[in-house]
């Protein structure tokens, strides 16, 4: 008898993608993040559209794809609050606290999750962490900030660089650029999201602690795991 050969992390991300769905509330407006493993659960959510009001998306990409298979699209001030929002995320750790921006929304992402009552992070196994910081930390930062942001940064002992689209600094939704910062450990994501928050010319921490996942769906090979937190 053969062995069936393991999923591949395409495949993870679908199956968290579809699980995700037991989260959607029938007649309510869903919150949706960013990103391939929120692409999986968007093309699912397109099986249930008739039993949503419809979307507030964290970004362009996402409201692109949303509309596109026929999901109406609220603006986030159109709503008092959301029952769920659902997204990936780039490190989880064993508290619910994460690392994300990978895909550059990280501030819209922080926005309809603060709108949320529950936050259900969708991602495959090779996100969960033990401490947060392993990936490069996303910033999005105002322009003319960039350098002294960056040197705050070095002297917390990362090394922050400027995130680059076809050789130009990468532009986000909202206009502004982003610092990816490597070598941190970030231990008290709490304190941490605090502090670099009020630092000036900072928007938006990729530390998502204030709001960090209330489930984690974990594409695992031995199939989808629930974590609570
Ligand atoms: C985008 C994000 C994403 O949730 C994060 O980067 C994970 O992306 P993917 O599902 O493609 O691995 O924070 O800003």
């Amino acid at each position: 008898m053969t062995t069936p050969a393991p999923l591949s992390q395409d495949e993870l991300k679908t199956l968290v993608g579809q699980a995700a769905l037991q989260y959607v509330v029938p007649g309510e407006v869903v919150g949706v993040g960013t990103g391939s493993t929120v692409n999986k659960f968007i093309d699912a959510l397109a099986s249930m559209k008739d039993q949503v009001r419809g979307a507030v998306s964290s970004s362009v990409a996402s409201t692109e794809r949303l509309r596109a298979l026929g999901i109406p699209v609220l603006d986030a001030n159109e709503v008092r609050s959301l029952a769920v929002y659902i997204d990936g995320a780039d490190e989880i750790d064993g508290r619910g606290y994460m690392v994300k921006g990978g895909g550059a929304a990280l501030t819209r992402e922080k926005i309809v999750a603060a709108l949320a009552q529950r936050f259900v992070c969708i991602a495959d196994e090779s996100k969960l962490v033990e401490v947060l910081g392993g990936f490069p930390l996303p910033v999005e930062v105002i322009p003319m900030a960039t350098a002294q942001i960056a040197r705050r940064f070095e002297s917390l002992g990362g090394e922050a660089t400027l995130r680059l689209k076809d050789g130009q600094p990468l532009v986000t939704d909202n206009g502004q650029h982003i610092l990816d910062v490597r070598g941190l450990t970030v231990s008290d994501p709490l304190a941490f999201e605090s502090e670099v928050n009020q630092w000036p010319g900072v928007v938006t921490v990729g530390v998502f602690a204030h709001q960090k996942a209330s489930v984690c769906l974990l594409g695992t090979a031995q199939g989808v795991k629930t974590l609570s937190f």
